[in-house]
């Protein structure tokens, strides 16, 4: 099937699947307004979940239409798609719990999400986890990469100080030393290395603007209002340049 047409008959599939989730969810109470996280109560949340089966979670991200939009292999097919694969276990359940409860809801594509965790069991969600957990981190297709070659010295510089060091004039800390010093995440923090460039530019404006507040205590939403456009920008070439070469055209 060509892509384009792939894509049809993805979106015509999803549709119908959602369309019947949303007939049971109307039948159920309004979700109650989602409570933010304490430290205490995310730590609670991830402690609580069954433990996560790598094969089973292979079956969910397949049988469940994941694969459709993240990619067979967790390497999101378009740039404003998020990658989920090499993702960390407790960032991954800790997002699916999110969606699910209503508190990450920035947009439409959230809402999307949304509808998808409802439908998941807590099994599903610790078996995903778990499998996005064991995979390599994300490939950036072709296209990343022609995006993300071009940083000349002085802009690499410049990233590479916020990046480490952070802007103490700004109130910036270093994304390296929660994000780890090549972007591979740790606990909830996510991985954020070969990251898709224009989902990691619309997710931090989004917690610029607060509409994405999903974060503990806010602490993104700080950074992200402090750092600016044209470092944003910055910033997501580099860190996408930090995933794995693409070496086969993208899918
Ligand atoms: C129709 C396309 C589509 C399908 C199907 C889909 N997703 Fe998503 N997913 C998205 C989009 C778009 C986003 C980004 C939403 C946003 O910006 O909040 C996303 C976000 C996510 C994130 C957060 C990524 C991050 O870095 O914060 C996770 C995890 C995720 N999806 C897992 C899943 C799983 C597991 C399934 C299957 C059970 C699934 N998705 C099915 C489109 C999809
Ligand atoms: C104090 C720790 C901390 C620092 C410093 C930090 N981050 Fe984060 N970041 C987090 C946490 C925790 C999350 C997950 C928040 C959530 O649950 O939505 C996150 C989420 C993100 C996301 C969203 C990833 C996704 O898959 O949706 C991006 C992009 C990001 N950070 C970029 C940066 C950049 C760029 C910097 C440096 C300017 C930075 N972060 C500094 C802790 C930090």
């Amino acid at each position: 099937m060509k892509p384009a047409a792939l894509f049809v008959a993805q979106r015509a599939l999803l549709a119908a699947a959602l369309a019947a989730a949303g007939a049971a969810h109307a039948s159920e109470s309004a979700h109650p307004k989602a409570q933010a996280w304490t430290p205490v109560t995310l730590q609670t949340a991830l402690k609580d979940l069954p433990k996560g089966n790598i094969a089973a979670g292979q079956k969910v991200h397949d049988s469940m239409m994941c694969a459709s939009c993240h990619g067979a292999s967790g390497n999101a097919t378009t740039l404003n798609w998020p990658s989920v694969t090499g993702q960390r276990f407790d960032y991954t359940a800790k997002i699916l719990l999110d969606y699910r409860s209503g508190l990450r809801d920035e947009d439409e594509r959230a809402g999307l999400m949304t509808s998808i965790a409802r439908m998941m069991t807590p099994q599903q969600i610790a078996d995903v986890s778990a499998y996005y957990a064991s995979l390599p981190k994300p490939v950036a297709p072709q296209a990343q990469v022609a995006l993300a070659a071009p940083l000349n010295a002085v802009e690499h510089k410049r990233v590479e100080q916020i990046v480490r060091r952070g802007d103490p004039n700004r109130l910036i800390t270093g994304c390296a030393s929660c994000h780890g010093l090549h972007g591979e995440g740790k606990g909830t923090t996510p991985a954020i290395a070969g990251q898709t460039i224009d989902y990691f530019i619309r997710t931090m404006r989004l917690y610029h603007g607060g509409a994405r507040h999903n974060d503990v205590y806010k602490g993104m939403s700080q950074f992200s209002q402090r750092l600016g456009e044209a470092d944003t920008q910055l910033i997501a070439r580099y860190y996408a340049s930090l995933g794995a070469r693409a070496t086969a055209k993208a899918d």
